[in-house]
């Protein structure tokens, strides 16, 4: 199936579609309505409309979605109907605490090696993964076809570890390192920040905060008025 380009907004969505079409599923849902998927997921209707167009338009008039169709759809957009071997560097906290995630080998991210520079970690084995000293791994990128390398090392390292990912072949770099990496063209980075998004929570909360108290003052105005 052909898709014309898909904005990068619509993209950022579909990760949410695919969770929620997912757990329909499994709740055997075989259809949804726009209507209903929109109650679900808390968006309007005519959001869901518009970002699934982008496909072809999987719904049908008075029919609903099929959710199981839908979630297949997603899945080829998205590449998780392919398997992708993963690698991650930096096996401290962080490191392991994904490689201890089962649910992104369901997903197929397969991850095939850790590496690390500490020899007290190298021969540690998580989840029946063998940390191995980070002078391996070029050799070990090519021999099990990784694409993509999770960076979780501090970040005055993660730039030479990145110029050697790219040497070696990755195609994708999941970075973790908090610092923006220079890559070619035809490597993909996607930087998750942790801080980042309690920074966005922390905004919302204190203008949450700040409304309620702006309302709480406006309504205490007049009593204050007529007590004086
Ligand atoms: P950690 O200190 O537990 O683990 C870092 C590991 O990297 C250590 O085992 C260390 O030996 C290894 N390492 C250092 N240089 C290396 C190299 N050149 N090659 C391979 N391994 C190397 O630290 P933690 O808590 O796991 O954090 C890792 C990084 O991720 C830090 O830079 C931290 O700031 C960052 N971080 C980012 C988050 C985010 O949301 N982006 C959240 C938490 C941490």
């Amino acid at each position: 199936m052909e898709h014309k380009p898909i904005s990068k907004a619509v993209i950022a969505r579909l990760p949410r579609y695919y969770r929620h079409l997912g757990e329909l599923m499994e709740e055997g849902v075989e259809r949804i309505s726009s209507n209903d998927l929109s109650q679900r997921m808390n968006v309007t209707a005519s959001q869901i409309r518009q970002d699934l167009n982008n496909f072809g338009g999987f719904g049908q008039q008075g029919y609903g979605y099929n959710v199981k169709y839908l979630y297949t759809e997603i899945a080829k957009i998205m590449g998780v109907d392919r398997q992708h071997n993963l690698v991650i560097i930096g096996a401290g906290n962080l490191g392991q605490a994904i490689a201890n995630y089962a649910n992104f080998e369901r997903r197929g991210f397969m991850i095939k090696g850790m590496f690390d520079v500490n020899p007290r970690l190298i021969g540690r084995v998580v989840r029946g993964v063998e940390i191995l000293g980070v002078e391996e791994l070029e050799k070990f990128i090519v021999d099990n076809q990784v694409q993509i390398a999770a960076l979780t090392i501090p970040k005055t390292k993660a730039p030479e570890i990145a110029e050697r990912l790219v040497a070696a072949g990755i195609k994708a770099i999941w970075n973790f390192a908090h610092t923006d990496l220079v890559v070619p063209e035809d490597v993909v980075v996607e930087n998750v920040h942790l801080s980042e998004s309690l920074m966005r929570l922390s905004y919302r909360v204190c203008r949450m905060q700040d409304q309620k108290e702006e309302q709480a003052s406006k309504k205490g105005r007049p009593e204050r008025k007529q007590l004086s």
